[in-house]
């Protein structure tokens, strides 16, 4: 829609500052609506945001790996986690291990092109930062200059907390990950929970304290003893991300497609929201019968002929043909 400038120049901008018409010749009147479009543009949450949410209102957050879900859940959540789940979950590795570099940063892509406002936190794969402080810089730098996302995650506890300063002390927001780490799999054994013998306490009490103290700005703890992790949600000085740990924790954290119900397994910590999985199969089954048996597409879905005057026949619209 165009409207009229205070100099009888037309302007078509919905907002001033894309005022293409006449640039040099004065001020736009619509320029008053400059700040007004400021004040509603969109911040995205930022890592410090969230570090100061500690002991304040739940934290939100969800995995997300494709613009499409990013989309939809991005008004709801504080901040999206592109999971190196993503390997299990979107390609079918038993393991999180295989996951390379390159797959997190083309999901992570997609996940910031599709969001707008939370803040999206990247997993570090594995074998991408255990080696040195110096390589998980290079590769944790990477993942932020190619997708445009506000923080890194990596595992680990007291054995990581030096590439954790190194790498807060250099510009890259850190979350950490405890408790049941997937990356260890190999090592650790099992995705069963951790610290459900107190002689076990210790240990993780260790790691939050160190990766807190390093610099990370909040920690997700993973399948961990319930009151474990609320011990150690009262015990440091930034945000835990509780998945399967404790409603104590200052956030919760699941896989959206667990909480959707699309996965065929899950893990006793996860809640079913939805079962999107069935409506899925419910949707695909019928659209098989209808292709089959020539109901679908009705006239509804196709383009019927003009007639030489550009006009609709009733005849083409009803038969298709
Ligand atoms: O990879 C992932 O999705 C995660 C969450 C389970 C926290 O690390």
């Amino acid at each position: 829609m165009e409207r009229e400038r205070s100099d009888g120049i037309f302007c078509t901008a919905k907002y001033p500052i894309f005022c293409h018409k006449t640039p040099s010749r004065g001020p736009c009147w619509f320029r008053s609506l400059e700040t007004v479009a400021d004040q509603f543009a969109v911040k995205r949450v930022t890592a410090p945001d969230i570090k100061n949410r500690k002991g304040g209102a739940p934290i939100v957050a969800l995995t997300a790996y494709h613009a499409h879900t990013a989309r939809i859940i991005d008004p709801y959540v504080d901040f999206l986690l592109v999971g190196d789940s993503l390997g299990m979950v979107m390609h079918g590795y038993e393991t999180t291990v295989p996951v390379p570099l390159e797959l997190m940063i083309m999901h992570a892509q997609a996940v910031v092109r599709g969001s707008s406002r939370a803040l999206v936190v990247v997993d570090m794969p594995f074998g991408s930062y255990e080696e040195s402080p110096a390589i998980a810089f290079r590769n944790a730098a990477r993942v932020l200059k190619e997708t445009g996302c506000g923080a890194i995650k990596l595992e680990g506890g007291v054995q990581m907390a030096d590439t954790i300063r190194y790498l807060t002390e250099r510009g890259i927001p850190v979350m950490s990950h405890i408790g049941m780490t997937p990356q260890a799999i190999n090592t650790i054994g099992s995705f069963k929970p951790r610290g459900r013998y107190r002689s076990e306490w210790a240990a993780y009490e260790a790691d939050a304290k160190a990766i807190a103290d390093a610099g990370a700005f909040a920690v997700v703890i993973e399948a961990l003893a319930e009151l474990l992790a609320a011990r150690i949600t009262k015990e440091i000085p930034i945000p835990t991300i509780g998945i399967g740990a404790s409603a104590e924790c200052d956030g919760q954290i699941l896989v959206l497609e667990d909480m959707l119900g699309l996965s065929p397994r899950v893990p006793k910590f996860v809640k079913e929201y939805a079962q999107i999985g069935a409506g899925i199969e419910a949707a695909v089954k019928a659209f098989a019968t209808e292709v089959r048996t020539r109901a679908f597409p009705t006239a509804d879905y196709t383009y019927p002929m003009c007639d030489e005057v550009g006009e609709v026949t009733k005849k083409t619209k009803m038969t298709g043909s």
